[in-house]
């Protein structure tokens, strides 16, 4: 497989973290950006240590300044993006009626709007160069809803809709769009929901277990092969058999 440019945003995180980990073993050059400096450096030396080099650059997907520096940063540090995965994301659970404006618009800045600040900049370079691959890590609560995250099923159901309609506008372009949905993945952010609410969940996975984060990073490496050209406006699940809507 050729050699290509891949940004990962959000990959010092549980899932970025294996995905920037199987593109890296896939032959690619990875880069991210993080926000907090030494949780970031603590990241790379065990990165390094482990035997992969990827790009660290400092920024926040949240606004459209954010963005635009973060892909100038990696395309003078490795080169024009040819891969985005949009996997940062944040949660702010609280049932609606309680809900502060916050709660709302930092999930939807940082989930969804985020989506628009990263792909803005890379998208005319993959049309000149005709091929592109952009993934958007959705999840399982953006298409069946989920108590206490009105917000965070709003911003994963956006991403979907921007797949398909991005996938639409570059299909002659050699670019596919595609979403990969996570199940309850056994990260931070999963573990962040309390004990006894996440075994209710967990006792609903058909599979019954937690998902691992290469079982994700699996899912969206599969897009990216030249194999996968037909491939777009595509949804996958990979949730260990909890939500099989279509
Ligand atoms: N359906 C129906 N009722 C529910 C419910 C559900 N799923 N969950 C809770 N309730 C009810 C409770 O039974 C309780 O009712 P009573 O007062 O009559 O006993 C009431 O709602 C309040 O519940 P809590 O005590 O839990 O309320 P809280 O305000 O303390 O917390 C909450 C609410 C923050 C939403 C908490 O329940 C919670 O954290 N839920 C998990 C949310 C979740 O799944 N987040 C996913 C995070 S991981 C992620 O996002 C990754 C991904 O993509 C999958």
């Amino acid at each position: 497989m050729s050699e290509r440019v891949a940004l990962v945003t959000g990959g010092t995180g549980g899932i970025g973290t294996a995905i920037c980990r199987r593109l890296a073993d896939l032959g690619h050059k990875v880069a991210t950006n993080y926000r907090n400096e030494d949780k970031a450096r603590e990241w790379q030396g065990k990165m390094r240590s482990d035997g992969y080099d990827i790009a660290l650059v400092k920024g926040d997907v949240s606004s459209p300044e954010g963005g635009a520096a973060i892909v100038a940063e990696v395309e003078r540090q490795v080169g024009p993006v040819d891969i985005l995965v949009n996997n940062a994301g944040i949660t702010r659970d609280t049932t609606f009626h309680k809900m502060r404006p916050e709660q709302w618009s930092e999930v939807i800045n940082t989930n969804l709007n985020s989506v628009y600040n990263m792909t803005r900049p890379v998208i005319e370079g993959m049309r000149q160069r005709q091929w592109g691959r952009v993934i958007q890590i959705s999840s399982i609560n953006g298409q069946k809803g989920q108590y206490g995250q009105a917000n965070y099923a709003a911003a994963k159901a956006g991403m979907h809709g921007f797949t398909i309609s991005l996938a639409q506008e570059n299909a002659r372009f050699g670019i596919t769009v595609n979403t990969v949905s996570p199940g309850y993945i056994g990260t931070d952010m999963v573990m962040a929901v309390p004990e006894e609410v996440r075994a209710k969940i967990v006792a609903q996975i058909p599979t019954g277990r937690l998902g691992l984060p290469d079982e994700i990073a699996y899912a969206v490496a599969f897009f990216i092969p030249d194999e996968a050209a037909w491939i777009t406006g595509a949804n996958l699940s990979a949730n260990g058999g909890q939500y099989m809507g279509w």
